[in-house]
């Protein structure tokens, strides 16, 4: 028997050092492989090439702590997220933007694509990113401000202008989280602290000005209030993510039992949304009672 198309295209990918194509002709092939004997493989590595994390892109390592990138083309699972009519607003303004600004790209006009999303924690503003990543066949750049400014404390500005550099050699979805963790008040500053927040602030500026037009920014908060205002004039779009509604929740969690093949009773998931606030929390309430459900069925198997 000849090579199969996947073997050849698998063969091809790898020759030629192309990771991602490579994984996803290996997925491809799995999904093809319906037979008995080969189920426990199948099933195995299937997983691992999909998993979360399965599409790291290896970073140099002076980025490796604090940027991470990851194409989120396999790894993204479209069947359990759930986009609301307003997300999916919001979606296609940033598809047309990008349009836009690929076009005064090429009149060599500099333009961002920045959107601002801010909402309390737990609302899907960083799944929505990766969403947007996933949506736009883009590899998914994730920087958190929280994580830089913890552990870098003073050379925090020379390492966010790095991971910006990084992050515009390619096109790519530039998720910037979690940006009131820069944003004191510049002109109140005081403490060393507070000096060298002042001076990332400036440098992200100056950094997002730079940003070619084919990055596609996407920056996360909890807190506008905090915000600096300097940074939000800069983002061409901002949009609330508010929780969702009762009725966006139940259909939420109804397609995360369709896409995994377990039901739960109505009447209990209405508990689980009412108990909650936030799309997090009732997430992980639904898998909780999945997993004592299983656990039930084991003990009894
Ligand atoms: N549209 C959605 N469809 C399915 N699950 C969702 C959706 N939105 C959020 N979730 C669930 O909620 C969890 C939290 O979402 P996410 O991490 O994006 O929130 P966030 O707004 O970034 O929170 P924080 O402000 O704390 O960073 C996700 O891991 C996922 O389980
Ligand atoms: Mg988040």
């Amino acid at each position: 028997m000849g090579l199969g198309n996947y073997e050849q295209n698998l063969i091809k990918s790898i020759a030629e050092n192309d990771i991602r194509e490579a994984r996803k002709w290996a997925v491809a092939a799995l999904n093809a492989d319906t037979t008995q004997k080969n189920k426990g493989f199948v099933t195995r590595y299937k997983n691992i090439l999909t998993s979360e994390g399965a599409g790291m892109i290896e970073l140099p390592g002076n980025l490796k702590d604090i940027l991470v990138c990851e194409d989120v083309s396999l790894s993204f699972k479209e069947n359990r997220y759930y986009v609301t009519e307003r997300q999916e607003i919001i979606a296609k303004n940033i598809f047309r933007l990008a349009k836009v600004s690929g076009k005064l790209m090429e009149l060599m006009i500099p333009y961002k694509n920045a959107t601002l999303l801010y909402g309390p924690p737990g609302t899907g503003k960083t799944m929505f990113g990766k969403y947007i990543a996933y949506k736009m066949g883009l590899p998914f750049c994730y920087l958190n401000f929280s994580k830089v400014v913890d552990s870098y404390m003073g050379v925090t500005s020379r390492n966010i202008a790095q991971a910006f550099t990084y992050a515009s050699t390619n096109p790519c979805v530039f998720m910037l989280d979690e940006v009131d963790t820069i944003s004191c008040n510049r002109e109140r500053t005081s403490s060393g602290a507070d000096r060298e927040i002042g001076r990332v602030t400036v440098t992200l500026m100056q950094e997002f000005d730079k940003l070619a037009n084919d990055v596609v920014v996407i920056a996360a908060t909890n807190r506008l209030d905090i915000l600096d205002k300097a940074f939000v004039s800069r983002c061409s779009q901002k949009y609330e993510m508010p929780p969702f509604t009762v009725e966006e929740s139940k259909q939420m969690v109804n397609k995360f039992l369709n896409d995994i093949g377990i039901s739960i009773p109505d009447i209990e998931i209405d508990q689980i949304v009412q108990k909650n606030s936030d799309q997090r929390t009732i997430m992980a309430d639904v898998i909780r009672l999945i997993a004592d459900r299983l656990e039930v069925e084991d003990e009894n198997s």
